[in-house]
């Protein structure tokens, strides 16, 4: 009996679908615990890449059941599509993904006020992915909002209008000119619904807690990344869910003791897609060249990432919160090329050197102080093993594992899951 978690510590993006793809094989279970379609898990193998939205990223290991948890939310009809996507697998997807009917359902009208609310706000927006997550969150705690246990349920229908002609006039309350087809958009939302009802809907809990009692391993797969969490990330500017430790705890009904290891899983550099702050941008050529080489555009949106150098206090952060009992270092091969890497391990704020993350990181309020470090110039795609990587690497890992306190276990040196060197 094992559960541990693997999620992202920092701002989304760092690569936890090919890291849950590589260690599948080792778990029964694969279970998704928050977010939804704002994500989007890229795996690469056999010359495939493929990009996962709702469904777990271990879908494609033969023997692994995969679970969409009650902290998730649903979109049916992105839902139809990332189904229609496996088909070509030739998977027998109904027996190895169930859904929990705790999880709740994502209405096109949850989407349009989305929408409303980013168009509103003008210069403020949070850059939201726009996939209704915010809205459909907040229907959850305002107790409101749908699951995908109320599909089974007769009046599932007349649950449906209510709650989308309330959201019809909480869109009529915002000054923005939003176009839409309301009677289209719920047309394809019901088909999706009929498509979503040819799955199997669990008690999650109950079934997670039933298989640990017998023995089964348990991976528990995060969404977006620390510093986007409701509670602990840079808020206004984060996704509705808990992206922490914790939220596989609540997404899923696994109780904290039950947890052992937390993979904590970073790039070598940093990203951000969307507004808000990010002390270590870098505008200049380096930020250029991390996105160029990284290929870094967002998986579900296309827009370009935001890039600059490792932050070692944001990192230390997310850590903490989450227990990280071991990190993955994620796109070492980007940085291939640099002759000079800078790392953050301090900020200035408000005329102080601090090295925790404070309540605003705002630019006005924070500088970054960095410590310089030789790069490397090999290309590390090839590289199959620890002792192949150059010096300046390894130097590099153990600088931050000196500053973080715990071990770097693995390094990932390219996007195919083969690309993966394990220390
Ligand atoms: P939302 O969760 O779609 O409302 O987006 C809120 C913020 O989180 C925006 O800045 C998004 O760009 C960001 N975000 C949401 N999901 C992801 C993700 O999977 N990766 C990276 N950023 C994300």
């Amino acid at each position: 009996m094992t559960v541990d978690l693997l999620l992202g510590l920092q701002w989304g993006d760092e690569g936890k679908g090919k890291i849950v793809d590589v260690l599948t094989s080792k778990y029964d279970i694969i279970a998704r615990f928050q977010g939804g379609p704002n994500a989007g898990h890229t795996l690469e193998f056999d010359g495939i890449k493929h990009v996962l939205r709702t469904i777990p990223s271990g879908i494609f290991h033969k023997n692994a059941l995969n679970i969409i948890g009650n902290g998730v939310v649903i979109d049916p009809v992105v839902f139809q599509k990332e189904l229609e996507g496996l088909e070509k697998f030739n998977m027998d997807i109904k027996s190895k993904l169930f859904i929990s009917r705790k999880a709740h359902l994502i209405l096109p009208t949850h989407r349009l006020l989305d929408a409303a609310s980013e168009a509103s706000k003008g210069k403020a927006k949070i850059g939201s992915t726009l996939k209704g997550i915010g809205p459909t969150y907040m229907d959850k705690t305002g107790r409101n909002g749908i699951r995908v246990g109320d599909i089974e349920m007769t009046n599932f229908k007349e649950r449906y209008r209510a709650l989308a002609d309330k959201h019809e006039a909480m869109i009529s309350f915002y000054d923005v000119n939003l176009q839409y087809n309301l009677p289209e958009l719920e047309e394809e939302f019901f088909t999706a619904i009929e498509v979503l009802k040819t799955l199997t809907f669990i008690d999650s809990e109950e079934f997670l807690n039933q298989a640990l009692k017998v023995g089964k391993s348990i991976l528990c797969e995060g969404a977006q990344g620390s510093l986007l969490d409701i509670d602990f990330g840079t808020y206004p500017f984060v996704t509705s869910s808990n992206t922490t430790a914790a939220g596989a705890c609540t997404g899923l009904g696994i109780a904290p003791n039950k947890v052992k290891n937390v993979f904590g899983i970073f790039k070598a550099y940093t990203t951000r897609v969307g507004s808000g702050p990010f002390p270590t941008e870098d505008f200049e050529e380096a930020g250029d060249i991390m996105a160029k080489v990284g290929n870094e555009f967002g998986s579900v949106t296309g827009r370009k990432r935001r890039c600059g150098w490792l932050d070692l206090v944001a990192l230390k952060y997310a850590v903490q919160v989450n227990g990280v009992t071991g990190l993955y270092m994620m796109k070492g091969d980007v940085l291939s090329g640099f002759d000079t890497l800078k790392v953050c391990t301090a900020y200035q704020y408000k005329g102080q050197k601090i090295t925790h993350l404070p309540y605003n990181i705002e630019p006005e309020n924070v500088e970054p102080i960095y410590t310089e470090m030789k790069g490397w110039h090999a290309d590390l795609t090839g590289m199959t093993s620890y002792t192949e990587l150059p010096a300046e690497l390894k130097a590099y890992i153990d600088f931050i594992e000196k500053e973080i306190e715990v071990p770097i276990t693995v390094i990932s040196v390219g996007p195919d899951r083969k690309q993966t060197i394990i220390k």
